[in-house]
């Protein structure tokens, strides 16, 4: 069946652009699979912990080494992974912080990014073990110049990470859409978010 995983990390409790672009998101996919199933969190409002020493023992110990107490505490990591991996569409709701992901988002990708689960290392290459095949990535900026060669082009450590982790995980397709100067003047942030709808419709549609 198909599902899609969406992910939310906008800490607003209302107004987020990035929720509300990915509502159009969801929407779009839910009318192209009417027998599909969402998965859905959000990591801005229900956080999930930073990782512990027995997270990361547990993460590293071999199948034969595991004990409950290191089951334990890999327990959320392997609800998480298995989430992704029934998930054929990954959905990222992500607005910049201080020129990244925010920290609820990353709680979540030190989570899901785990040797022998997510990627392996092989013949002293990274492969990535992650059967999803799409990801969808909306990204909400304050300001404008983060794209295309902007003013802030080099102080873009959002989408240029998020591109590189999917792929590192083996997502094959992943398609960002983003909205710029979303702290500007009401006209060009309606103008920018029409275009953004409009490139999510073309890809989502
Ligand atoms: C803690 C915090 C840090 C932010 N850091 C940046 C930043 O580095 N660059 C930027 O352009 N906007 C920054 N912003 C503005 C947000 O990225 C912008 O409001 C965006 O629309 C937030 O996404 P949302 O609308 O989905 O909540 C920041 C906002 C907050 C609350």
């Amino acid at each position: 069946m198909p599902t899609l995983l969406r992910i939310d990390s906008s800490s607003r409790s209302e107004g987020s652009h990035s929720s509300k672009l990915a509502d159009r998101a969801e929407a779009d996919w839910r009318h192209a699979h009417p027998q599909g199933t969402v998965i859905s969190r959000h990591v801005g409002h229900d956080p999930l912990p930073v990782l512990s020493q027995e997270t990361i023992n547990g993460f590293f110990s071999p199948q034969e080494g595991m004990n409950d107490e290191l089951r334990k505490a890999t327990a959320l990591s392997d609800q998480l992974i298995d989430e992704l991996q029934s998930a054929d569409t990954l959905l990222l709701a992500v607005p910049i912080y201080n020129f990244s992901v925010p920290a609820s988002l990353k709680c979540w990708i030190d989570q899901i990014t785990r040797i022998g689960h997510t990627f392996a290392y092989v013949d002293g290459a990274f492969q990535g073990l992650v059967q999803t095949r799409r990801a969808i990535v909306i990204c909400a900026y304050g300001a404008d110049g983060y794209l295309d060669g902007g003013d802030l082009e080099a102080a873009n450590f959002l989408e240029p990470y998020l591109r590189f982790l999917l792929a590192f995980l083996g997502i094959e397709e992943v398609q960002i859409v983003s909205v710029q100067a979303t702290t500007a003047d009401d006209v060009t942030v309606s103008e920018n978010l029409s275009k953004a709808e409009a490139e999510l419709e073309s890809i989502t549609g």
